[in-house]
């Protein structure tokens, strides 16, 4: 199949590259920067335009129209742009993604949209904490794609921009679903972690997901700072289970994900940010300390502090993936441990010399 990646070079979008290459697509990527695919370059199979998409000169519909699916991956994905520059989370994730899809639908291409897990929200348990019987209860924090309702936070905490882009684009899909006019999957992610998950805080002037900061924390024996204790809780998902079940959304065998909607999670590796702390510091003790660098003190900070104003978040999130069992016959494979050694092993083996 002709496969034309949006945001190839990106974390998730690198691995899927390769894997779609592994198996024998042939892969147009776009994305701003080529460093986490440089490796595939040179593939036989593989084209890379090096292009912002919203530059002048950017021709998607001709790029459209030459390929059989498109994946769109492309969005500012970290928390701290949402509270820093929220106008342009909603230009880029919205907009610029509204672009993507209505190329899809006047070339009559099948599109398979990254959204969010953020798209749920909080849990019910976490808006009305007095009036739940048993707010701890993980039922009432399992997420499923076509039953749960959405709850977000007030406009004035910005950070639900993001949110809400991923959830208005998902719900203009849908609708030219239904007039026949769209061909599309929609994917949930649930806290992907690997090799090449963004970078080191010092590395970039962006600002990269937690695992990044611990890993920085680590690495360099300053505080792991934990943003209002470190309370809420995340499943957290190996990018190699999570390519795997891409690839059968890629497939999509007896077209089953037409239309569907798809949770990517791991429900068993659910853990609090402060046990996340706590457990990449354990193993770093464990695996790949230096003598001569202190392991880090975790230490709480506000979250006025870390991100400033217009910071909120989700309390809790695990995914129901029944769907992805049963239509796709797929299951994560890895625990957390795992997952962490594993993307921990990468980023010693690139920063600390
Ligand atoms: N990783 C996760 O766990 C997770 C969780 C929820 C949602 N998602 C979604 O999955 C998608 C991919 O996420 P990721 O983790 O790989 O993030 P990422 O930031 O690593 O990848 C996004 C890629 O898009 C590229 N990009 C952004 N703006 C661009 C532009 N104007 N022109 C060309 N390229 C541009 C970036 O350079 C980047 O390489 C995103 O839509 C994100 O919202 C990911």
């Amino acid at each position: 199949m002709r496969i034309l990646n949006l945001g190839a070079g990106g974390f998730i979008g690198s691995h899927l590259t390769e894997h779609l290459l592994s198996s024998g697509h042939e892969v147009t990527g776009v994305d701003t920067h080529a460093d986490k695919i440089e490796d595939l370059l040179d593939h036989r199979n593989f084209r890379f335009i090096q292009k912002d998409i919203r530059q002048s000169g950017f021709d998607l519909d001709r790029l459209v129209s030459e390929t059989d699916l498109v994946i769109d991956l492309i969005a500012y994905a970290n928390p701290g742009i949402y509270l820093r520059q929220p106008l342009d989370v909603f230009r880029l994730n919205f907009i610029e993604n509204m672009k993507i899809a209505e190329c899809c639908v006047s070339r009559q291409k099948r599109l398979v949209q990254f959204s969010s897990c953020e798209v749920y929200g909080k849990t019910a348990a976490s808006v009305v904490p007095g009036k739940l019987q048993d707010p701890e209860d993980p039922a009432l924090a399992i997420f499923s794609e076509d039953d749960t309702d959405f709850i977000l936070g007030p406009v004035a905490k910005h950070r639900w921009i993001y949110a809400c882009s991923k959830q208005l684009l998902e719900r203009v899909l849908h609708a030219y679903g239904l007039e026949g006019r769209l061909s599309y999957t929609i994917i949930r992610p649930f806290n992907f972690i690997g090799p090449k998950i963004d970078y080191l805080p010092s590395d970039t002037d962006g600002f990269p997901r937690v695992f990044p900061h611990f890993m920085e924390a680590l690495i360099k024996g300053t505080p792991m700072k934990l943003v209002d204790g470190g309370r809420h809780r995340r499943c957290y998902t190996d990018i190699e289970d999570a390519v795997a079940c891409i690839g059968r959304i890629v497939d999509n065998p007896g077209r089953v994900c037409d239309g569907q909607i798809f949770n990517i999670g791991s429900p068993e590796n659910e853990v609090s940010i402060r046990g996340l702390a706590e457990l990449m510091r354990d193993l770093y003790a464990e695996r790949f300390r230096k003598p001569d660098v202190p392991l880090p003190e975790i230490v709480e900070v506000t979250a006025e502090a870390f991100y400033g104003k217009g910071y909120d978040d989700s309390d809790r999130r695990i995914p129901d993936i029944s769907k992805a069992r049963t239509l796709l016959g797929w299951e994560p494979r890895f625990g957390l441990k795992e997952i962490l050694e594993r993307a921990m092993q990468y980023y010693v083996r690139e920063h600390a010399s």
